[in-house]
């Protein structure tokens, strides 16, 4: 069995370019579950660039399948957390200067916060997942900590697939080496009793040799399908547009 989770940040970057009222991504996360979205995923950054405090509690209330809020393991994060009660929180590394989230979390070198995290998002009912790059050392401490999930990070397979210029010998290799860490990670989190995810940097392109590992269960994907959104749905938006107008001119 296999999810997709929608991670709907994007149209939170629209809207907060101009800080106004729309897209709203609690509409966005509506249509994506009508089309088939088996969950949604968020991510409330420390610095709100995208999701604000507000779009969680409208997430809340309207998401019917499962949603998945992606945070830093701190207390500010975690009280919110509580306080919300999504079904899911997946802890996140986050750095203030970052593009999007780099890699996967070091769960070895920050055990003590990430423990902690575990411990009070469990307590309030809340499933935690972490995200982690494809690290045997990494999977191993995330199910000692008492993870259910891990989320492997695929962002350096997403960088050597969707890289532009030549696929050499050696950069198809490349993807070949990070595709088998990526199968191993996961049949070793399921082999130390945990659940697999996978995220970032996953497209229409890349993503079908992940989908070929029996382990993955979910899918957490954003950027490339907001993206492509914006562009299948312009063509309509334009129309509309020019019918009003037109039908201003006419007087109707
Ligand atoms: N999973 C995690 C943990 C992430 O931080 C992100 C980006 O917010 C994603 C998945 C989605 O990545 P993308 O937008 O590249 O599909």
């Amino acid at each position: 069995m296999s999810r997709l989770n929608v991670n709907i940040d994007h149209i939170a970057t629209i809207r907060q370019a101009r800080r106004t009222n729309e897209p709203n991504p609690a509409s966005a996360a509506v249509l994506c579950e009508i089309a088939g979205a088996d969950g949604i995923t968020t991510h409330l950054r420390s610095d709100r660039r995208h999701i604000q405090d507000y779009d969680l509690n409208a997430l809340r209330q309207v998401v019917v399948t499962h949603l998945n809020v992606e945070m830093a393991a701190t207390d500010e994060m975690v009280e919110i957390a509580c306080r919300i009660k999504p079904d899911v929180v997946t802890l996140v590394p986050e750095r203030p200067q970052e593009i999007t989230t780099e890699g996967g979390l070091d769960v070895i070198a920050m055990k003590s916060e990430v423990g902690n995290a575990i411990k009070r998002l469990t307590a309030a009912g809340i499933f935690v997942s972490l995200f982690v790059d494809p690290d045997t050392r990494q999977i191993r401490a995330a199910a000692r900590m008492g993870a259910f999930q891990a989320e492997i990070c695929t962002a350096s397979y997403a960088r050597l697939t969707e890289n532009p210029g030549d696929l050499t010998v050696r950069h198809t290799s490349e993807i070949a080496r990070e595709l088998a860490r990526i199968e191993s990670a996961a049949k070793l989190a399921v082999k130390s009793g945990i659940r697999v995810a996978v995220g970032h940097g996953l497209t229409y392109r890349n993503v079908p040799p992940i989908a070929r590992i029996r382990e993955v269960e979910e899918f957490n994907i954003g950027h490339n399908i907001i993206a492509r959104a914006s562009l299948v749905g312009l063509e309509r938006a334009v129309r509309e547009m020019i019918d009003i107008i037109r039908m201003g001119r006419s007087g109707n």
